[in-house]
């Protein structure tokens, strides 16, 4: 059984994604990460993440550096953002998220284009948004609660630009912009709480699966 998450960034994907990984015991990637190491090893050679052939270079980055905790901060999460432009990259990484996703017993993936580029054969496709300031106001009290001391100081409003930016980029790239698969189930967490999410989630994948598991 596959499992397709998908979603803006801090819409709360990955902790979804997680949450149903641990609940049907599934294997999880986060294939955000991986575009995450790719822009952190553009930068650590020095070159040009909005240069396709530095970018795809990268794709040859050591599987150590997918544990560098560098790689969760909003600096790469916009380095990996402008990597993924290019269909280079995206190409690259395509086998290696093929792979997990069609493991003997299923998986679960999320990212952005799980549901209509990596598995559109995924037996359940979830689309998680929510609105630009709930999405801002979760990534800020995640930074003030543990983020490195020279995030906490970032201002709520340069978080939501941040985000809008992302978005822009994200949504309006051609090669697999993010957007909801046709079939999948859209979940606003606007008005949630993490635990509701959860249940939400799982609920729906419930359903999909026809209460199966
Ligand atoms: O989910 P995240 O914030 O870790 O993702 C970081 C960036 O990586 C995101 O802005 C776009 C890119 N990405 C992608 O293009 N496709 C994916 N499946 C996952 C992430």
């Amino acid at each position: 059984m596959i499992i397709a998450v998908d979603g803006p960034t801090a819409s709360g994907k990955g902790t979804i994604a997680q949450a149903l990984a641990a609940h049907f015991k599934l294997p999880h990637l986060d294939t955000g990460l991986l575009y995450r190491a790719v822009g952190r090893q553009v930068a650590l050679s020095a070159g040009n993440p909005d240069d396709p052939a530095d970018s795809l270079a990268a794709c040859a980055f050591p599987d150590s550096l997918l544990e560098d905790p560098e790689l969760r901060s909003e600096e790469s999460g916009g380095l990996a953002s402008r990597v993924s432009i290019h269909p280079q990259v995206r190409r690259a990484l395509f086998e290696r998220q093929r792979t997990f996703a069609t493991q003997p017993g299923g998986a679960v993936l999320d990212g952005r284009d799980i549901g209509t580029v990596i598995a559109p054969d995924a037996d359940v496709k979830l689309f998680i948004t929510a609105s630009v300031q709930a999405r801002a106001k979760r990534r800020w009290l995640e930074m003030t609660a543990k983020g490195p001391e020279r995030e906490t100081d970032i201002p709520l409003a340069e978080i939501e630009r941040d985000i809008v930016k992302r978005d822009d980029r994200d949504i309006s790239r051609a090669d697999a912009p993010l957007r909801a698969a046709r079939d999948a189930l859209v979940i606003d967490t606007t008005e949630m709480n993490r635990e509701r999410a959860i249940a939400e989630a799982i609920e729906a994948a419930r359903m999909h699966l026809g209460g199966k598991r």
